[in-house]
């Protein structure tokens, strides 16, 4: 596959029963991970964690791609293998994160703007000598009172469009992800209307700045209820009203839909994609880009030990796993129960 073969690379990211890894934390995010099980954040201690995920036997079963930090690209296996190459080894696309992160957007209190654009075709460039496939960039709407503003949504959609269509022209598949916060204590129905919103506005910029559905990668958060509601809503009425507004808002043409975890519970994250499966009827693949969703339960085993990487190795195929069989709607109480088997 070349490296400028994006149907055939965005087709790849969205293969039946596989999802992505998404492992690209900056440093500060991958700090405070590690802060939770008491492990200092260094850069071995960054690379050890991550060559553990990686190296995990028999992950490309689940997982098509893993999204990785400058960083990460740059660093090697216990092996000497760099990373890139050893996912690929393991027939895993690796990607890149490309924003430098959300910025307070000015005049508009509580909101953010994802920055990166400057320098990015340059960027695009190294990163595809390195060898990634791929890349992902991540803009944040924050649900509140009298937010988001039409100011924050508008700027968010244009800077994700800019962004995709640099890295098509650079020979890089986009993944777009305009992550709605669930923090705070909107209801359900706020939610699905500024996703709607959101996803709209989107795909308005990604046609204006001429950008290749079918070479492109939509990640958005799921439908739910804000984290603080009083109500929260089940497990179905999230899976309903989220292939709702996907179907009311993105065009069949986009190559596949793969979710972020945002904060949900891993078990409960699984079981919300196993539900759209079960709702049927999809235009698009429809898998899974998680986070901490995947990565919890293996940071948990892993404890920084080296005499714990197979345990949290384990773990991390599991859930890989377990959300290989909701992208196919076979996901169940009884399949959670049974532990990996290589
Ligand atoms: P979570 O699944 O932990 O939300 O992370 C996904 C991600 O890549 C956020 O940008």
């Amino acid at each position: 596959m070349s490296a400028n073969n994006l149907a055939a690379i965005a087709q790849a990211m969205v293969a039946s029963g596989k999802g992505i890894l998404a492992a690209d934390e900056s440093t500060g995010t991958i700090e405070k991970r590690f802060k939770s099980i008491g492990v200092e954040c260094t850069e071995e201690s960054r690379r050890g964690y991550r060559d553990m995920l990686f190296s995990s036997k028999g992950l490309g079963q689940f997982i098509s791609g893993v999204i990785l930090y400058d960083e990460t690209l740059r660093q090697k296996s216990a092996d000497g293998l760099p990373f890139g190459s050893l996912l690929e080894k393991n027939g895993i696309l690796p990607g890149i994160k490309v924003d430098t992160g959300a910025k307070d957007l000015a005049l508009c209190p509580g909101e953010t703007v994802t920055e990166g654009l400057d320098n990015l075709p340059r960027r695009c460039a190294e990163y595809v000598k390195l060898g990634a496939k791929f890349a992902k960039w991540r803009a944040v709407i924050t649900v509140g009172r009298d937010i988001p503003s039409t100011t924050c949504i508008a700027a968010n959609a244009h800077a994700l469009a800019r962004y995709a269509a640099i890295c098509q022209a650079a020979g890089l598949v986009p993944i777009v992800e305009p992550e709605v916060l669930m923090d705070g204590e909107h209801t359900i129905e706020r939610c699905e209307e500024v996703t709607e919103w959101t996803l709209n506005a989107v795909y308005e910029a990604l046609y204006l700045n001429r950008v290749t559905l079918e070479h492109s990668v939509l990640k958005p958060s799921m439908v739910i209820s804000g984290k603080s509601c009083a109500r929260q809503a089940g497990v179905g009425e999230v899976a309903e009203r989220t292939v709702r507004t996907l179907r009311r808002t993105v065009p069949a043409a986009v190559a596949g839909i793969t979710f972020l975890s945002g904060g949900q519970g891993d078990e409960t994250a699984t079981a919300h994609l196993n539900a759209m499966h079960k709702v049927g009827n999809l235009p698009w693949p429809l898998s899974f880009s998680y986070g901490r969703a995947l990565q919890q339960p293996a940071l948990k085993a892993w404890q920084g030990a080296a005499a714990n990487v197979a345990a949290a190795q384990a773990a991390l195929l599991h859930r890989a796993r377990m959300n290989g069989l909701a992208c196919r709607g076979r996901y169940s109480a009884d399949a959670e129960k049974q532990p990996f088997v290589a």
